[in-house]
């Protein structure tokens, strides 16, 4: 008996030094190559928000930049058990994003796909692919929303206006002036979105005030659980081998299946003739598909739009508009550029829209401080040195990765003056490409995997602005406070409730 209690304590150690072993193996990394520790923790390495509840990866990261931001270039850390640099010097994140690129070709999320054959269209997104892999999804992406044939699409965002203005209005007599502006912005890039994409009407602006159609019902669930996916698979890299273990998924299957079917429809009708001619996204699919894609390049491609097109655009206007709520100064300078333009035009070009310059830096210095994608994760691809300062270089090893953090250079008093407030004067005379050279401004991102669909984001969330601002004053109701963690971002927490008075013309 005595002999099989101790057999079984002997397990219990060997299986807990084992573990032990396992979680902290690489823990004197950074130290054998004379980089800056910031101490990580046994079972969470250094940022306890991956693993556990009630704790944020972005927080995290702000309390280490925190510390060491004044002090060093970079600083070692661990993403659960492995050794990442973390890029506290904006100039450095420029030369790893854009200078260094080729040394830092492959994004972290391209790790997190090719474990399950059964998910089709992740691994057919630019955003979650590698090498050349990633060179062809990318140029055949984007060959759909290259700015000419934005502009030539430009009246379908222009509909949407028009439609959610009408929806605004019907909301107003049924509802009243109050209305929450999260499912708003969200029924608006669902609107764009669907006729872009797929040549549909998906009744988000033009059905019943306050129902939510199957597209959009699908869209969300499909977001939410896709960006849910993000933090189940951050948590993944404590162990790599539960991804193929537990088959894990980004998208689910009967939403896979839903777009599929949508794109097949969609494909179907067009090459009935209905909205021949039509320059959109569908038309481009089709091209692709003449040319040899299949009807799964298609619907992977019409997925890489619509999972920011959808979702990150909508929460960035969403965003905007509370911020110009709260800051009326801002929103009457706004609308008084606005309507001078409308005055001149009152079918203002995509050109023109894109060339009125306060609106810009309103949407600058509302990316700026909601930073929905708050961090680049790159993987070291080749050796390459880095100088961290002090006459101390590094060689970066194949494999290693690192992560420049946005969302921290954004809130930096060092950078932005004032950093927590809105002020879209910091944006003035073009300083969002200086901000962006000195590598502190990053919303989308930078260098060759710089946002693939930012023109289309901007278009969104300009578009809407546009026209809600032409027609109604927005006002705050009430506060709603920062604190809802996507995993990538903090967002307002809350029902966005805003009252829209229709202006006196
Ligand atoms: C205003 C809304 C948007 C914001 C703030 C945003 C932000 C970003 C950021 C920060 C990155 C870089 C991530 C990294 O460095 O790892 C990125 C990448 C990407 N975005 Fe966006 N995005 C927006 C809208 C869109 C839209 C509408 C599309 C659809 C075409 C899109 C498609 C992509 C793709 C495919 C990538 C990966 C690019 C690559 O790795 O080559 N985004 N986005």
């Amino acid at each position: 008996m005595l002999s099989i209690i101790g057999l079984f304590l002997a397990f219990v150690h060997a299986a807990f030094f084992g573990v032990y072993f396992y979680l902290t193996w690489y823990h004197k990394y950074w130290q054998k190559r004379g980089v800056t520790t910031a101490e990580p923790l046994t079972i969470f390495g250094t940022y306890p928000g991956i693993l556990a509840r009630g704790s944020s990866l972005v927080l995290d990261v702000q309390d280490v930049y925190n510390k060491y931001k004044d002090k060093h270039r970079a600083v070692g850390t661990f993403i659960t058990r492995q050794p990442q640099l973390l890029i506290l010097d904006p100039a450095l994140a420029h030369e790893i994003l854009v200078d260094k690129f080729s040394y830092f070709r492959d994004t972290i999320t391209s790790s997190f796909v090719g474990h399950n054959s059964d998910e089709k269209y992740t691994k057919r997104s630019p955003f979650f692919s590698a090498g050349e892999d990633w060179k062809r999804r990318r140029t055949e992406a984007g060959g759909g929303i290259t700015p000419n044939r934005l502009k030539q699409a430009f009246t379908i965002w222009e509909q949407s206006g028009r439609k959610l203005i009408e929806y605004i209005e019907r909301a107003r007599r049924e509802k009243g002036d109050v209305i929450e502006t999260r499912d708003l912005a969200y029924r608006f890039t669902a609107d764009t979105m669907a006729d872009f994409i797929w040549g549909i009407d998906n009744g988000s602006l033009g059905g019943k005030v306050g129902v939510v159609g199957e597209f959009q019902k699908t869209s969300s669930d499909w977001t939410v659980y896709a960006f849910s996916s993000m933090m189940r698979f951050n948590k993944s890299l404590v162990a790599p081998f539960v991804r193929r273990l537990f088959q894990m998924r980004f998208f689910t299957k009967a939403s896979e299946a839903f777009f599929l079917r949508l794109t097949q429809d969609a494909i179907k009708l067009r090459q009935g003739g209905i909205g021949e001619g039509r320059t959109d996204y569908l038309s481009h699919l089709i091209q692709l598909q003449q040319k040899g894609n299949s009807i799964h390049d298609s619907v992977g491609h019409a997925l890489t739009v619509h999972l920011d097109g959808y979702e990150t655009s909508g929460a960035v206007l969403y965003h905007m508009l509370y911020s110009l709520s709260e800051h009326r100064e801002e929103q009457e300078k706004l609308r008084s550029e606005i309507l001078d333009a409308l005055a001149s035009n009152e079918n203002i070009s995509y050109d023109q829209l894109n060339a009125l310059p306060f609106l810009d830096q309103c949407l600058n210095e509302s990316l700026r401080l909601t930073t929905p994608i708050g961090f680049s994760m790159r993987i070291c691809t080749k050796h390459v040195q880095i100088d961290l300062g002090n006459e101390k270089t590094l060689d970066l090893e194949p494999g290693i990765t690192v992560m420049v953090p946005a969302f921290q250079y954004h809130h930096d008093d060092a950078f932005y003056p004032e950093a927590s407030e809105f002020k879209p004067d910091r944006f003035e005379n073009g300083a969002a490409s200086v901000f962006n050279k000195r590598g502190c401004f990053l919303p989308f991102g930078d260098g060759p995997r710089i946002c693939l669909g930012m023109r289309v984001g901007q278009l969104s969330v300009k578009t809407a602005i546009l026209h809600i601002l032409s027609n109604y004053s927005v006002e705050q109701t009430k506060k709603v406070p920062l604190g809802a963690d996507t995993g990538l971002g903090i967002f307002l927490n809350g029902d966005v409730e805003l009252k829209y008075t229709k202006l006196r013309k």
